[in-house]
């Protein structure tokens, strides 16, 4: 296991690396979890090497959010990886990623302007700096990413689309817990009723397939429904909206590929996760 924090290494041994097959690559900010370990679970199957870079980009927090508090524990994190039979993790400093006098960004347009990119200003383009520096250092053939994270992965797919990288993203299922709430780095910070209560998330995202099932295609309906579950577990709504997975524009009647997209808070705790209407 190699833990590499210099950026000029980490560009040559994946050089080499590329010599013996396809190069997997997880980018997280740490704190893993199922969730994180199924994306690299995957790229090791289908990658002869795999690379996880674990860190915390500063660049994607909003100033009021959580930067400071986020969860870390790297050496946890190492030994999951190793578990998983990781060999390379990259590590580098802030200082490494943003010297002084670093100014030139990635802004993602249109698809950040909606959802998660509304609420959190700027947080895209802090995501698609930190990716596309790391996909130049990496050079990985494939990405991997969850689909928790739904417009994430979208908005970087069309990155790599529009800045011609030669990379893909392949993008995983949502990893639950056993009784359905999306597993994140962030649902440490619930107390025990609040992690009782967000289970409406989930709760809510069946009950629109459930409509969806039975024929219902009025998604403001639908959203209306979802929305007094929501309200009555004490979840405070960011957004709920029904979305072209494609445009992430808001749609009014549902469709088989409709994607139900939600941001909901618990105390300060800001919860997110999406499902297609069709099951
Ligand atoms: P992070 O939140 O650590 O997530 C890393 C990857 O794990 C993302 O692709 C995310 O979608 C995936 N993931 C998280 N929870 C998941 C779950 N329950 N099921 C499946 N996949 C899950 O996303 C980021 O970090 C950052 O924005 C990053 C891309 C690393 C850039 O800083």
């Amino acid at each position: 296991m190699q833990i590499i924090q210099d950026i000029a290494l980490t560009k040559s041994l994946c050089r080499s690396l590329k010599q013996e097959g396809s190069l997997g690559f997880v980018p997280t900010m740490g704190y893993l979890h199922e969730g994180h370990l199924s994306l690299v679970k995957q790229s090791v199957k289908e990658n002869p090497n795999t690379i996880v870079s674990v860190f915390v980009n500063p660049s994607q927090f909003g100033q009021n959010e959580d930067l400071a508090t986020y969860p870390r524990d790297l050496e946890r994190d190492v030994a999951l990886l190793q578990e998983c039979g990781v060999e390379y993790i990259f590590n580098p400093s802030t200082q490494a990623i943003y010297p002084n006098g670093f100014d030139t960004w990635v802004v993602p347009d249109k698809l950040a302007d909606v959802l998660c990119g509304k609420s959190r200003p700027g947080h895209f383009r802090g995501v698609a700096t930190i990716v596309l520096k790391l996909l130049n250092i990496v050079s990985p053939d494939h990405m991997y990413m969850g689909l928790k994270d739904f417009q994430q992965q979208r908005i970087l797919k069309q990155m790599i689309i529009d800045l011609n990288l030669d990379c893909d993203i392949v993008a995983c299922p949502i990893v639950r817990e056993a009784d359905g709430l999306a597993m994140s780095s962030r649902n440490s910070y619930l107390n025990p009723q609040q992690r009782e209560k967000s289970l409406s998330l989930y709760q809510g995202l069946l009950k629109a397939r459930e409509l969806f099932a039975q024929g219902e295609r009025d998604c403001g309906l639908i959203i209306n429904t979802i929305k007094e579950n929501i309200e009555n577990s004490g979840g405070v709504i960011d957004y709920i909206e029904c979305v072209d997975p494609l445009s992430l524009q808001s749609v009014q009647e549902a469709e088989a590929d409709t994607r139900m997209m939600l941001a909901v808070y618990f105390g300060k705790t800001r919860l997110i996760d999406n499902m297609a209407l069709k099951a």
